[in-house]
């Protein structure tokens, strides 16, 4: 005959088993999570001068805002990317950007390509080459901590991810001053 007394307390004992077990997996879980927000959510390497902005973590991903080329000394080609913040910003005509807005420009050289060419056969192709020596800059908006200019703190960093000197950053604002009516951002958005 069955016990009723010893049924129950299998009953609790085995519940106790699960929350237990579950216990743990949550824990577990909660741990990989972290782990992973720890290695994807802090950015690495030196702060440049003056701004004390740090490469931001996965800005490789960001939406594109627009592509650009420049001759002259620079002669690269170039993506302007930017965070949700800023394609939000962007997309909704947002002036002037809101706090938390980043663009980055990367820079590539271009060099001919023989492969493609031999496909079109005739020079036509360029293609991306090794990065420029500064291929990366930043802007940052934060109106309060960079409001001596214009609410954006500068940075630019090498290949190695150094950062560039305090002379070459206090270039940077004011010649972006010429387009203040758009938030000192030259770029528009290239839909
Ligand atoms: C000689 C003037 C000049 C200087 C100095 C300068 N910029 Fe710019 N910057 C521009 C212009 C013009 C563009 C747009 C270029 C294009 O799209 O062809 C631009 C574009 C950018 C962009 C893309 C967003 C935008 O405004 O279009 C970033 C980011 C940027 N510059 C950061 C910097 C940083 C960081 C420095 C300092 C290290 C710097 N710039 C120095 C003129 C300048």
């Amino acid at each position: 005959m069955e016990n009723p007394k010893g049924g129950r307390e299998f009953r609790r004992t085995n519940t106790m088993k699960r929350i237990a077990f579950l216990l743990f997996a949550v824990v577990a879980v909660a741990g990989v999570v972290v782990h992973m927000a720890h290695a994807s959510g802090h950015a690495e390497g030196e702060a440049a001068p003056i701004f004390g902005i740090k490469i931001p973590p996965g800005y490789r991903d960001w939406k594109l805002i627009s592509v650009a080329h420049e001759e002259g000394d620079l002669n690269d080609i170039r993506a302007i990317l930017g965070n949700d913040t800023a394609i939000r910003a962007y997309r909704e005509e947002k002036l002037p950007f809101p706090d938390g807005t980043i663009i980055a420009r990367i820079a590539w050289s271009y060099v001919p390509s023989e492969e493609n060419n031999k496909v079109f056969g005739r020079p036509q192709s360029f293609v991306p080459g090794p990065a420029p020596d500064w291929y990366l800059q930043l802007m940052v908006k934060d109106s309060k901590k960079y409001a001596a200019t214009g609410g954006w703190g500068f940075a630019q960093f090498n290949k190695e991810g150094k950062p560039t000197d305090e002379a070459k950053l206090k270039t940077c604002f004011p010649c972006h001053e010429p387009v203040k009516a758009r938030d000192f951002v030259f770029t528009r958005y290239t839909p």
